[in-house]
């Protein structure tokens, strides 16, 4: 199995999510939508990048509720602590291990593009320490990429770096999707009611094979192709980019990304 690197992380790379991370925010803001947040709620967000999302809905909790936002990477952390908002507050912290937060103490806990760095364990704790933290009715909400139905970029690149012999360790280049059977597992085993589990597909256009690359770098905060050389990187990108162009609308590079979108909540007291 790959292990995800948490040590990769570069300011650069940092303040590049901050700027281009739009589609993770416009999926997010569906995600808040579906679980129905609002005014007054305790809001975890579980995974929080450079805070773009977890802001948001500090203006839809607003002075009466408020939303704590925590990541793994303090570059991203130090990103999300500048936005000032009173009701919102950041600290490093790993989905995982919730210890910092008491039982029963949040109405909404989400993780959004989060889950599918996590591998099999991690998984199955961070659903559970999610279920702990949320008070009796209290809502859980997730997006991640979907295994069944991946990114329309991953059969792209497993080609190509099959044919270089460049293969990522591990069986699961880069990431850990699940599918919606195994995301229903996770939360039923962690006791949760499961209110909607769906594959959502969106379609993405990007100017160039750069964009691409320089989006999976930062949203993967440096592990997409980072077991690969200069030399190396260089050959997949001409190779990914002779392949793309395939894709090309008049809009620019077509690739449709498919989610798993789940909402699901614990039993009321
Ligand atoms: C694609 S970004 C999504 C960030 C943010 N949720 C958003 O919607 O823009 C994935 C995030 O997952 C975080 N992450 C990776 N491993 C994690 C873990 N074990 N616990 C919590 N977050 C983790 C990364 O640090 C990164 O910020």
């Amino acid at each position: 199995m790959t292990t995800i690197s948490l040590s990769l992380d570069t300011p650069e790379l940092a303040q590049a999510y901050e700027r281009g991370s739009d589609r993770q925010f416009n999926h997010g803001k569906l995600l808040i939508e579906a679980l129905g947040v609002r005014r007054g709620q305790r809001v975890l967000d579980v995974g929080a990048g450079t805070g773009r999302l977890a802001a948001h809905v500090a203006e839809i909790v607003g002075a009466e509720g408020s939303v704590v936002a925590i990541d793994p990477l303090p570059l991203r952390v130090d990103i999300a602590r500048q936005k000032t908002h009173d009701n919102l507050t950041t600290a490093v912290g790993r989905a995982e291990d919730l210890s910092a937060f008491a039982a029963s103490s949040f109405d909404v806990v989400y993780l959004n593009s989060v889950l599918h760095w996590l591998d099999e364990g991690q998984k199955q704790r961070a659903i559970s320490e999610a279920a702990r933290v949320l008070k009796p009715g209290g809502k859980l909400g997730f997006s991640t990429g979907s295994r069944e139905k991946p990114h329309q970029l991953d059969p792209v690149q497993r080609k190509v770096l099959a044919e270089l012999g460049k293969e990522p360790p591990g069986a699961a280049p880069y990431n850990h999707k699940v599918t919606v059977d195994e995301a229903r597992a996770l939360l039923q085993g962690a006791g949760f009611i499961v209110d909607a589990l769906e594959i959502r597909t969106f379609v993405d256009h990007a100017a160039d094979i750069d964009e691409i690359l320089r989006q999976s770098r930062s949203g993967s905060f440096g592990n997409h192709l980072s077991h690969l050389s200069v030399d190396e990187k260089r050959e997949v990108r001409e190779r990914l980019a002779r392949e793309l162009e395939a894709s090309r609308t008049p809009q620019g590079i077509r690739l449709e990304r498919n989610l798993i979108f789940a909402i699901a909540h614990t039993a009321a007291n």
